[in-house]
């Protein structure tokens, strides 16, 4: 196990009808700015739970973080909270308006300018922030990560260093997504878990344990979710599947991956294909060309996780690579660039971008440009 430092100081306040919470949560001493995404929470009934809560205090409101937010209209937020004095934000929505808050809050609490602070990675000053989440997927809502969109160059890349103080999660607000958004939003968990799992094995039996566990539950209910999406129990295991998968708790001391992310995000930006969707794409290709690296941990995988204990190393090994991809199409999703009409000239638009920005992912920092082709070239 390698060293590490672990420190999470987001508050979890899960459960039904816990969004009435937010006036105890929130100091009340702070001049209070809520974002939104683009109306979902008007239709569904959370933004008049939140309403209700924040009855009797003075807010002002912030409508328009766009899926994949952008950076031009998250700039309009932080003029926005500068010319009020906001010193405390709460985002209401997915992943999407919690990344956003994530720089608005960052913007708010620096000069710089908000796509300069995306490139940096990372923020040094952010005012506070918390989050009412609807959409388990991303784990923003207690990591510290962000990702976000500059639509003028259609780029998509992430900062760090930004967790709430604390998060509401009802489950309850989950009844109104489509059976796409909780498609994708599984794939995104379940990806989550592999990118900081399927790396090389004997690092630690208790992260395995863990990452294993989360893979197994999301196997478990993701059918059931697809008969029955209004079963509470069923979307509370989901929704806390997805807040486990990325919030620092299974990677302690061990290598990550995280090449498929970010092969998926150039998807998203160049052809905006929903981001748990790219990762269905993808995660089959990066296995398949990266098998050899990852042999050991692909065959634990395969065994504990699907059951495959006959054949071959190498039987073993594809079985698994196939239950993976057959896991994602079972969600409702394609995993192929070619189902979605993506060809060759995106392929070398990525592995330029890649090779031109010098970088190098994976745990064992290999997937350049020229990895990523191969990769996508796999995905076809
Ligand atoms: O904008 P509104 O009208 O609210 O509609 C949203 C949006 O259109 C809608 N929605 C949200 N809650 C709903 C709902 N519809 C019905 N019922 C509800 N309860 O859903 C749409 C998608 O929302 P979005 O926030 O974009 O989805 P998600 O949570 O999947 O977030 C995706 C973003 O997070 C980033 C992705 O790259 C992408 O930009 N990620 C963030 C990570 C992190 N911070 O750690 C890690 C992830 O790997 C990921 O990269
Ligand atoms: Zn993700």
């Amino acid at each position: 196990m390698k060293n590490f430092i672990f420190q999470n100081p987001t508050k979890l306040v899960f459960g039904k009808g816990e969004i009435a919470r937010l006036n105890e949560l929130i100091p009340q001493s702070v001049n209070l700015m809520v974002t939104f995404g683009g109306g979902s929470v008007t239709k569904n009934g959370v933004y008049d739970q939140v309403k209700a809560a924040l009855k009797g205090r003075n807010f002002i409101e912030f409508w328009g973080i766009e899926p994949n937010p952008h950076v031009e209209t998250l700039r309009k937020a932080i003029e926005l909270g500068k010319s009020n004095n906001i010193d405390y934000l709460l985002a209401v929505g997915g992943g999407s308006v919690l990344d956003g808050t994530k720089l608005v809050a960052a913007g708010i609490a620096s000069d710089e300018d908000a796509w300069d602070i995306v490139l940096k990675g990372f923020a040094e000053r952010q005012i506070p922030f918390s989050s009412v989440l609807t959409v388990p997927a991303t784990g923003s809502e207690m990591n510290g990560g962000a990702v976000i969109t500059r639509a003028e160059t259609r780029e998509k890349f992430a900062f760090g260093g930004n967790y709430p103080h604390f998060s509401i999660l009802d489950p309850e607000v989950t009844y109104s997504l489509s059976s796409h958004q909780i498609a994708c939003g599984l794939a995104d968990a379940y990806t989550h878990v592999l990118e900081q799992y399927l790396t090389t094995p004997g690092q630690s039996r208790l992260m395995d344990r863990w990452a294993e566990g989360i893979l197994l539950s999301i196997i478990e209910i993701a059918p059931q979710i697809k008969e029955n999406p209004h079963n509470y129990d069923l979307m509370a295991d989901y929704m806390l599947a997805a807040t486990l998968a990325l919030n620092d708790f299974i990677r302690m001391g061990v290598t990550q991956d995280w090449a498929t992310h970010q092969i998926g995000h150039e998807l998203t930006a160049l052809h905006g294909i929903t981001h748990g969707h790219t990762l269905a794409i993808v995660m089959p290709g990066t296995m398949r060309v990266l098998k050899d690296q990852k042999e050991g941990k692909l065959l634990q995988y395969g065994e504990r996780v699907f059951g495959i204990t006959e054949g071959t190393v190498e039987e073993r090994v594809e079985k698994a690579i196939e239950k993976t991809e057959a896991f994602y199409r079972s969600l409702g999703l394609t995993t192929r660039l070619s189902e979605e009409k993506v060809g060759n000239e995106t392929i070398e638009i990525i592995a330029n971008r890649f090779n031109t920005r010098g970088v190098a992912f994976g745990e064992n920092r290999n997937v350049t440009g020229d990895v990523a082709r191969k990769i996508l070239h796999a995905c076809l």
